[in-house]
């Protein structure tokens, strides 16, 4: 099994993510993408911008600051209630989070677990520090977010957004002032989150400083079950684990969207829409189906926010954990907006001339960097091929860094300035590789291990009809085209033909 350690050391490797501040050692939380990496993770965006706000005539997008007045967050509880649960050995004063400690040490789930359950499993169970099996103090609150200092007087402080999601509450007045959105509408943002993770692990899965993609869906308080795009959903297969299974230890089933709204498993039709929806964007983009799962939120687990939320899980080496949740946040956030600022943050309908704060029924809510370790590995792949390793990361075109390569066989008779001229075309349109160097076998294996579906070469006969031969990075089966329909050809492989 590829472990995670494996994608850490391939993405330093190959160019795709390197540790921040690594020439002074490193920071925990904190990592950066390289030449590879980034042109990966602004096609994960592209992929859900498209999907999320061009696709949907009904959604905008907003891009709003990481720091904005601290009122916020008081507003939206985050003050109050967006802690993890902190545990200091007495002996080495190592810190811990609580209820990861727990579940590692006792291999039992800790879902929604709060200061006094976890503290007494660890007395009751006698927890001792991991690193030097000293005695473990009380269990502490641990707000995560990050304070910083605004203005010279060193007096003003405010915090780095959390979540960006309440960008959106924050605008959310302006946005129906300026568009002619009218419910059921939403608004979409990609930015940049922060929060003092007390143990960041597992390489992207849990950083101090990420990247999210966040959408609020806001419906009329009455209409949450009108949804006329509910039937392009309502297929979509789902392995889904659901509230009530998992308190009668039950197991996960194979379902439908359609089937989980019928037994009023989820309760609204725009929640069960965008649950559908979101999912079948990881299937669509090449996730294998058995590491996709949706895990309804047990009662205890919610947040401060939420009626009722389901997380996309992926099976990672650490266990089923949440890639993306979706939430129906209700009225909270737009209620507390309105109460602690004094501004009137409702919506008028102009025909009924009725006045309501609309619901979030669905937040779809994925991390980028989240997202962009999943997608790599459930593509990376290490294969034999005639008797030798091969490393191919199979990831979706759309997903791919480079969309092709373009190699002559040789830098002389032609065919160095022939790939040139081939290169200068394409590269207009696709993000392209140039490599004239060392064996083809080499170069196409340096192209399979960053994930480049297609490879063109220019050879002899090139010279001589004008055709090149076109590889495909996972069936390794090659064709001969005529350089006239390659932008063509590529278009179509890049959507999904097959060569
Ligand atoms: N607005 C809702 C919200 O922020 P969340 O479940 O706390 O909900 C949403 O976060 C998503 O953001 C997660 O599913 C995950 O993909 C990503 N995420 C959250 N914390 C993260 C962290 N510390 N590092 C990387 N990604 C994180």
């Amino acid at each position: 099994m590829v472990t995670i350690n494996d994608i850490m050391s391939y993405c330093k490797r190959k160019g795709l993510v390197f540790p921040s501040s690594e020439i002074y050692n490193g920071f925990a939380g904190f990592y950066d993408y390289g030449p590879v990496g980034v042109e990966i993770v602004n096609n994960i965006k592209n992929e859900w911008w498209s999907s999320t706000v061009r696709n949907n005539e009904n959604v905008v997008g907003i891009n709003g600051t990481i720091i904005g007045n601290p009122k916020i967050w008081e507003a939206s509880g985050h003050v109050a209630n967006f802690v993890d649960y902190l545990v200091e050995c007495k002996k080495c004063k190592q810190k811990f989070r609580a209820d990861h400690l727990i579940e590692e040490t006792l291999k039992i789930p800790t879902e929604g677990m709060k200061t006094k359950e976890l503290n007494d499993i660890i007395k009751k169970e006698k927890v001792k520090c991991p690193s030097c099996k000293g005695e473990l103090g009380s269990v502490t609150e641990f707000n995560l977010m990050f304070k910083t200092n605004v203005g010279p007087s060193g007096q003003e402080f405010a915090y780095l957004r959390p979540e960006t999601a309440q960008t959106i509450f924050v605008d959310f007045k302006s946005v129906l002032d300026t568009t002619r959105q009218k419910l059921p509408f939403g608004i979409a943002q990609i930015g940049k989150a922060f929060r003092n993770e007390i143990s960041p692990r597992n390489f992207l899965f849990r950083l101090r400083e990420f990247e999210q993609m966040e959408m609020e869906f806001f419906v009329h308080p009455d209409k949450k079950n009108e949804c006329e795009k509910f039937d392009s959903v309502k297929e979509v297969k789902v392995n889904a684990l659901t509230a009530a299974d998992q308190e009668k230890a039950g197991k996960m089933i194979i379902s439908t969207i359609g089937e989980l709204v019928k037994n009023k498993t989820i309760k609204s039709k725009w929640h069960a829409f965008w649950i559908g929806y979101r999912y079948k964007w990881f299937l669509d983009l090449g996730i294998k189906p058995h590491n996709l799962r949706l895990r309804q939120h047990v009662k205890t687990e919610l947040s401060h926010y939420a009626a009722d939320t389901w997380d996309v899980e992926y099976n990672y080496e650490f266990g089923w954990k949440e890639l993306e949740g979706i939430a129906d946040r209700t009225d909270f956030d737009l209620k507390q907006h309105a109460k602690v600022s004094g501004q009137d943050i409702s919506y008028f309908n102009e025909e009924t001339k009725e006045r309501v704060i609309p619901h979030v029924a669905a937040e779809p809510s994925l991390g980028v960097d989240r997202a962009f370790l999943t997608f790599v590995l459930d593509a990376y792949h290490e294969e034999e091929v005639k008797g030798e390793k091969r490393i191919v990361l199979k990831l979706n075109p759309k997903l791919a860094p480079f969309k092709v390569a373009i190699f002559p066989l040789v830098n002389k008779e032609g065919m160095d300035k022939k790939a040139k001229e081939i290169h200068e075309t394409l590269k207009n349109k696709f993000v392209t590789c140039y490599d004239d160097s060392g064996s083809i076998g080499r170069r196409y294996r340096r192209m399979d291990e960053v994930g480049t579906p297609f490879c063109i070469t220019i050879d002899g006969q090139t010279m001589e009809d004008n055709t090149v031969t076109l590889r495909d990075r996972d069936s390794l089966k090659q064709v001969r085209i005529k350089i006239k329909e390659l932008q063509e050809k590529i278009s179509k492989l890049v959507d999904g033909e097959k060569l």
